[in-house]
């Protein structure tokens, strides 16, 4: 492989509180080993349009604190032709950039594999993502930040169940995963967790609601991960109504709020973290591999495996969650 002078960077797919300080970490660690940083804007998107830009350290300044991602995101559908791909590679050349850091989730890895199969280029991938669902990697950048949001706005629901009590169920991002599902359920107390990984069984948590409300609970909460398999919180919520018409329910959809806000301490540190050790692996010459966190060390894992193996839900977590709410 030869050396690496100039790299770029970029943010794809859905975004994550700590995409910043990734980029932060990316572009300085960078410029302290005497490596030149561009900038690519809107993910892919930018590749194949030549939104490309130059960065150097002041372009980071006063960013590590804030959500979003000052380069901005998309989910690229003309990166999944070849052409595409040949236009973005083009201009990279053009741009005279030799090695590429990706940060995003599968969508983005998934790109990223088949990219640095065709051609030539080296590309480390940073895990960014709410869903915190890539294999090889304990923790995504944004699922700690996330996993605060869902705890801190389940807890004000569980204010106006009380005062009502009521049976809410609450909508959880995570995609396929229930990853923050779980978490969230244990951290916010709350009564039941439905997730994908999980067949919903409809009769022990109508059983387990009907028992709850026996015992005069002053309200009950279940988390919905978003890609649970029964239809999702309003098909459940309704069904339990109508077996249940002296339960007073409720739904809430917490949404795209799970996405924003400042980073916590944990993703500020970890994407710097990583950020950093993704231009250390450019130096030792890795190509085609995700940066993780594995026991709190970092790792490197083949693109392909990140992406074909899958992480499973915490089994002693499962059974926490169980026995803390009977
Ligand atoms: O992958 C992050 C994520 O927020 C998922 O949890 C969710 O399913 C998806 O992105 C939503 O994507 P969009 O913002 O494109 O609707």
């Amino acid at each position: 492989m030869d050396p690496v002078n100039k790299i770029a960077v970029l943010t794809s797919g859905g975004d994550a509180p700590g995409m910043n300080a990734a980029i932060r970490a990316v572009v300085r660690s960078a410029i302290y080993n005497k490596i030149e940083v561009k900038g690519v804007m809107r993910g892919y998107e930018g590749l194949i349009t030549n939104d490309i830009i130059p960065m150097d350290s002041k372009s980071v300044s006063n960013i590590i604190q804030r959500g979003g991602t000052i380069l901005k995101s998309a989910r690229s559908k003309d990166f999944k032709t070849k052409e595409g791909r040949e236009k973005a590679y083009n201009n990279l050349k053009k741009h005279g950039v030799d090695a590429l850091i990706v940060i995003g989730g599968d969508g983005t890895f998934t790109g990223a594999r088949i990219f640095g199969e065709e051609y030539n280029i080296p590309i480390i991938g940073i895990p960014g993502t709410i869903d915190n669902d890539l294999f090889g990697t304990d923790y995504t950048i944004g699922y700690d930040t996330a996993l605060n949001t869902v705890t801190e706005n389940v807890d004000k629901i569980r204010d106006t169940a009380s005062a009502h009590s009521r049976l809410f169920f609450v909508e959880v991002m995570g995609r396929d995963a229930g990853f923050l599902a779980l978490r969230g359920g244990i951290a916010s107390g709350a009564e039941a967790i439905l997730v994908p990984e999980i067949e919903t069984d409809y009769k022990r948590l109508d059983n387990f609601l009907t028992n709850g409300f026996k015992k005069q609970k002053s309200s009950s909460i279940v988390l919905v991960a978003e890609g649970e398999k029964a239809g999702g919180a309003f098909n459940i919520a309704e069904k339990v109504s109508k077996d249940h018409p002296d339960y007073d329910v409720r739904v809430a959809i917490l949404g795209h709020i799970q996405r924003g806000g400042s980073p916590s301490a944990f993703d500020r540190v970890s994407a710097s973290r990583m950020g950093a050790s993704a231009v250390e692996a450019l130096l030792q010459k890795k190509k085609n591999v995700m940066v993780g966190l594995v026991h709190g060390e970092i790792c490197y894992i083949p693109f392909e495996k990140a992406l074909k193996d899958k992480k499973g839900l915490n089994k002693s977590l499962l059974d926490l969650m169980d026995i803390l709410s009977i």
